[in-house]
């Protein structure tokens, strides 16, 4: 069967490094609370001025690089992101233009952390009816700038980073996109969500900090997470008749590593098994997979053949799972 194949992975951060000892000096926290309850130890955040594209470029230059793709090459760009450099054009439009991928058609996807999930999602879709196509999925964000810095339960977790895939369809065989699920529920939008900025609270006069921040109901938030993405990843398996015993690396979205191991044990998943690199970037929402992707790919973790699991949730909430197939 014709399947949707990742053909190169690209990511990128900001160079300033953040520590939990340097969120310790602004902030009521400790390393120790950081570290255990998170496993975060680090984060990187964009310098005053800096913008999404500055490192969403770079990590979009070096996926069509693996992949031997020109910029001009590409059919569509599907940006997963919250934090474009502007409200409008797209995140998509943005990179279509500094890219130069002239025939490209550029959007975003607005499910926060699932974003690069949906992205990936869509992206097979699209190959799957027109094999030819060659797609740029792009996920990350400046979450820095979206942080209440007198709010520990949320400043401590996030950071800025992102990374990027290019795809192309048609190869049969084994390799490529085996199965992909995306969910919703909006009923619980105010588990995690951001309010301002939107017609219900516009920017104006009355605008208060609340509302250009990410406010969350993280113990809640946590449970859900678990339970989602392990439905997910079931049905994802059950879908292309594997077991979780078969899967030789989870990829999940970096939220908090007590969630990746609490997956993990209810998966039956051993944690060697598991890619994990949050202390290095803490939660940077779409960004996470495709940066946990990009590594592991180039530190030779997923290899030709590995069969490989994308399980992601997010603010919508959203959620979702990609089996694939390197
Ligand atoms: O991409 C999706 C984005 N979000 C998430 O995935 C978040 C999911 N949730 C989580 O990761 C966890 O719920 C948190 C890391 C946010 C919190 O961990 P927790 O173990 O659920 O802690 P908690 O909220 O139950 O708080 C325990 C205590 C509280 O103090 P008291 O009431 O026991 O005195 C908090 O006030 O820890 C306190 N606390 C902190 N202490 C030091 C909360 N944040 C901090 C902090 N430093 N940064």
């Amino acid at each position: 069967m014709a399947r949707s194949v990742i053909l190169g992975t690209g990511s990128a951060a900001p160079g300033r490094v953040v520590t939990n000892l340097d969120l310790e000096a602004r902030l009521d926290t400790s390393d120790e609370w950081i570290t255990q309850r998170t496993g975060i130890r680090e984060r990187r955040m964009v310098e005053d001025g800096g913008k999404w594209s500055d490192f969403m470029v770079p990590a979009c230059r070096a996926a069509l690089e693996m992949a031997a793709v020109a910029p001009e090459e590409l059919d569509l760009i599907i940006a997963g992101t919250l934090t474009p450099d502007m409200f409008m054009p797209s995140g998509g439009c943005t990179l279509q233009a500094l890219l130069g991928a002239k025939k490209a058609t550029g959007f975003d996807v607005a499910a926060a952390c699932s974003g690069f999930v949906y992205g990936l999602t869509i992206a097979d879709r699209f190959l799957r009816a027109d094999p030819g196509m060659k797609i740029l999925v792009a996920g990350g964000e400046v979450i820095s700038q979206r942080l209440d810095w007198e709010d520990r339960t949320t400043a401590v977790l996030f950071g800025d980073g992102g990374g990027a895939a290019v795809l192309t369809g048609g190869e049969d065989g084994e390799r490529g996109i085996l199965s992909s699920r995306i969910y919703s529920d909006g009923s619980l939008w105010d588990l995690l969500y951001l309010p301002g900025g939107g017609s219900q609270t516009p920017y104006g006069e009355g605008f208060a900090k609340k509302d250009n921040t990410i406010q969350m109901r993280g113990n809640e938030l946590f449970k859900v997470a678990v339970k989602s993405m392990a439905r997910a990843c079931r049905d994802a398996l059950e879908e292309a008749g594997c077991g979780a015993e078969d899967v030789d690396l989870v990829i999940p979205h970096q939220a908090n590593l007590r969630i990746i191991q609490t997956l993990a044990g209810l998966m039956k998943v051993p944690m060697e098994k598991v890619y994990v690199n949050i202390h290095k970037y803490g939660n940077t929402s779409a960004g996470t997979i495709p940066l946990a992707l990009d590594e592991a790919v180039r530190e030779g973790r997923v290899q030709r053949g590995s069969l490989v699991l994308l399980p992601v949730f997010g603010g919508g909430l959203t959620w979702g799972a990609v089996l694939l197939r390197w």
